[in-house]
């Protein structure tokens, strides 16, 4: 938020100068998640939302190999209770379990299985792993404006279908303004009311695509809230002791200075 106010000055810039999107890569829009900023933290409910559209709808394509069930009852995540974490991953996954020989129901000790699909990339990291703001010029400014567009360039790819297809070599292409090369070969996955919230939060199209992006930026990234809590007390601290330093500066020199002058 701070960068914001600072630097939209240098952002209106770019976007005057027209310097953004060149060549083929794909139009990203801006989003405030809950998660920007340096005070920023994660919404536990979105979360919680997020990753019931990806059980529901991303889990039969892409998997999430690298985030353990377990971390699902993490404070700074969504933070389920014990037991709905063993009752989530028993009942949505199943794992190979090697002293068995044979399939068993997951356990929070597992993993999120790999991707189903071997087209679909896995998305424990993709939040990191692609960056929806580039330049101007190379400079990476519009980054420090708006953060690194993880989340907001997987928002804009499951808003982004202009409902155009192509079949080509036997695959078949959606059009899609925020991937690079405008082409995906990814159907849209997500419609307005796909998914249910039992507190019957807002289910259209855009919010569902908003909390998934925000639980990918959790998987991504699942210790931000505690980063960011000790960056602040670290900063407190500090200030504390240079304040202490420079109370102690004067008190050591108080002699000399008085010393000097007398003469
Ligand atoms: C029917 C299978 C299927 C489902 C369901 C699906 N995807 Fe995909 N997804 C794919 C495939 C295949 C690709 C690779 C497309 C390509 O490279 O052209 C892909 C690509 C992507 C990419 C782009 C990755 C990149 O390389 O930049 C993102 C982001 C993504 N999927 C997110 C999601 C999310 C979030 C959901 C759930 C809302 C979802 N997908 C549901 C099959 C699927």
């Amino acid at each position: 938020m701070f960068r914001k106010i600072t630097l939209s000055a240098i952002a209106a810039l770019g976007v005057a100068t027209g310097v953004h999107a060149a060549g083929g890569a794909g139009h990203v829009h801006d989003h405030a998640f809950s998660f920007e900023g340096p005070f920023g933290t994660y919404d536990q409910m979105q979360l919680q939302r997020g990753l019931k559209v990806y059980t529901e709808v991303c889990s039969a394509c892409h998997g999430l190999r690298y985030v353990p069930l377990r971390t699902l009852g993490d404070e700074g995540g969504p933070h389920f209770p014990e037991d709905q974490v063993r009752a989530y991953a028993s009942q949505n996954f199943e794992v190979f379990d090697e002293e068995l020989d044979d399939f068993r129901p997951a356990k929070p000790v597992d993993h999120f299985p790999v991707s189903g699909d071997p087209n679909a990339p896995d998305l424990s990291l993709m939040a990191k792993a692609r960056a929806g703001f580039h330049g101007p010029y190379g400079l990476g400014i519009n980054q420090f404006v708006k953060g690194m567009g993880g989340p907001e360039y997987i928002l804009s790819i499951l808003t982004g279908y202009t409902g155009k297809e192509k079949e080509e070599a036997g695959t078949i292409f959606y059009e899609n303004t925020a991937f690079p090369g405008g082409w995906i070969a990814m159907a849209p996955p997500l419609d307005d009311e796909l998914v249910e919230f039992d507190d019957g939060h807002a289910n259209d199209l855009h919010h569902l695509a908003e909390d998934v992006s925000a639980f990918l930026m959790w998987t991504s990234e699942p210790h931000m809230n505690a980063r960011k809590e000790a960056g602040f007390v670290s900063v407190l601290f500090l200030i504390f002791v240079s304040v202490v330093l420079y109370l102690t500066n004067k008190r050591l020199w108080a002699k000399v200075k008085r010393k000097e002058l007398a003469s």
